[in-house]
């Protein structure tokens, strides 16, 4: 098992590119099985989580053809309609193929999928949205088992108590994609990444309108074409290199982001000490040598990304001050705080809040990866922290983060990657 060994203390500077967002190519990849046609996907970033989908595409009898960084999808009349355990059990959006596999097939059975541990998530919202649009659907034996004669379009609301849901509004898009007759999502999650599906099946033949708005409007169509897509760049995997810049009070440039999709977070980098400058495909971050405390509250966006808030917490942990962050999208989201504390930080929780009393300097430590965002919290704290830090575990960070050592060694991070014996 990989481990990451960082001397801390570097300041970073200098350039880093950004690649394409995770969360965007995995439905994107899901969305070519809703075609016949070859469908290509540019700038595939290099991602335990992408290869598990490429994975689960193959295993159900799609032609995948790699070439470099692009991936070409060719799903053609004779798939298999069973997601497998293996491979769902590895990654939680291994279910985006139950919308397309129902839509152009009328049937799938989908495993209940895996993924980080980060508390309870339901798949409710999933279900009913198929429901809606005439689907049948049994859970048994830890699998979901869904038929219909045929899709039809309907009012969805998808909203549950935690908010609008990205999975279910992506899964309820693509599968309306080939229903007959018109879906209005109510409700819907407003995440880029969501747009940028909309904007991808709608190059292929699709009729989305208003994605990005809480009602998204789909009307069916009997099929879609191939075509070729690049995903857009990687608002967290920005957001996180933003922080890494803030807790060594480094000065970085970060390249192929779309600081339009950072509005929240920039506010915050600003609020404690942040210099920011916005262009069109990249933000340059100045962070001041005393970092000021500050409140988060996480929310679906536009407001502040639960995805990022292990990383603001580590830099928060060396804030003058005390900071709170209140965790509203994953109540339970707080696995990393032990491990910081395990480096010096002083951080309570109390329920779905973590109190964050600043220290000077974080100590390193030997701390263990618990899910994809804690895994790059440590790192970012490892970075700031006085003699060596050990990350053990990163195999939850090769789901999410491409060439993250190389990247850091670029900015000037003493960041080693060995493999335990
Ligand atoms: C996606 C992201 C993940 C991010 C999360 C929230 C991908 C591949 N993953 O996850 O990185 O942390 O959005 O921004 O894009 N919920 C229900 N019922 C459901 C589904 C969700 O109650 O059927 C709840 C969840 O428990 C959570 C909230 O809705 O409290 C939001 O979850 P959701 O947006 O669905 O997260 P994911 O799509 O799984």
């Amino acid at each position: 098992m990989d481990k990451f060994i960082i001397k801390g203390g570097a300041s970073l500077k200098g350039k880093v590119k950004i690649s394409c967002s995770k969360n965007a190519t995995l439905p994107i990849l899901a969305a070519c099985l809703l075609t016949e046609e070859p469908c290509t996907i540019n700038d595939i970033p290099q991602l335990q989580d992408v290869k598990t989908m490429i994975g689960l595409l193959s295993s159900l009898g799609a032609d995948v053809k790699s070439d470099k960084n692009k991936v070409t999808i060719c799903a053609g009349n004779k798939l298999s309609l069973e997601a497998p355990y293996e491979i769902v059990s590895k990654m939680r959006a291994s279910y985006y193929v139950l919308g397309p596999l129902l839509a152009r097939f009328h049937k799938a059975k989908v495993y209940f999928p895996g993924g980080c541990a980060i508390g309870p998530r339901p798949i409710d919202l999933h279900i009913k949205g198929m429901e809606n649009l005439g689907a049948e659907i049994q859970v048994e034996h830890g699998y979901i088992d869904a038929k219909t004669k045929s899709l039809r379009g309907t009012n969805i609301l998808l909203e549950g108590t935690s908010g609008p849901s990205v999975g279910a509004t992506v899964n309820v898009m693509m599968a309306a994609s080939l229903a007959q007759g018109t879906t209005t999502i109510i409700g819907a999650a407003l995440e880029p990444e969501i747009v940028d599906l909309a904007n991808f099946l709608n190059s292929i033949g699709a009729k989305i309108e208003s994605a990005g708005s809480s009602n998204i409007k789909i009307t069916g169509v009997k099929k879609l074409k191939g075509g070729e897509w690049t995903p857009i760049s990687d608002r967290i995997e920005a957001g996180s290199f933003a922080c890494a810049a803030a807790i060594t009070h480094g000065k970085i440039e970060i390249d192929n982001c779309s600081p339009e999709h950072l509005g929240v977070v920039n506010l915050i980098l600003r609020s404690i000490g942040c210099e920011i400058a916005e262009s069109k495909n990249k933000l340059v971050i100045n962070a001041a040598s005393n970092l000021r405390p500050t409140s988060i509250i996480t929310a679906p966006y536009p407001g502040f990304p639960t995805d990022l808030q292990a990383q603001f917490m580590s830099v928060l942990s060396i804030a003058d001050g005390t900071s709170l962050i209140t965790e509203n999208v994953f109540k339970s989201r707080f696995s990393h705080a032990l491990e910081l504390n395990r480096m010096g930080a002083q951080i309570k929780i109390e329920d779905n809040v973590a109190v964050i009393n600043g220290i000077k300097i974080l100590s390193g430590a030997h701390v263990m990866a618990s899910d994809l965002r804690a895994s790059v919290a440590l790192v970012i704290a490892g970075l700031a922290a006085q003699g060596e830090t050990s990350v053990s575990r990163i195999y939850h960070l090769d789901r999410g983060y491409e060439h993250i050592e190389e990247k850091l060694q670029k900015l000037g991070a003493n960041i080693k990657r060995v493999t335990d014996k």
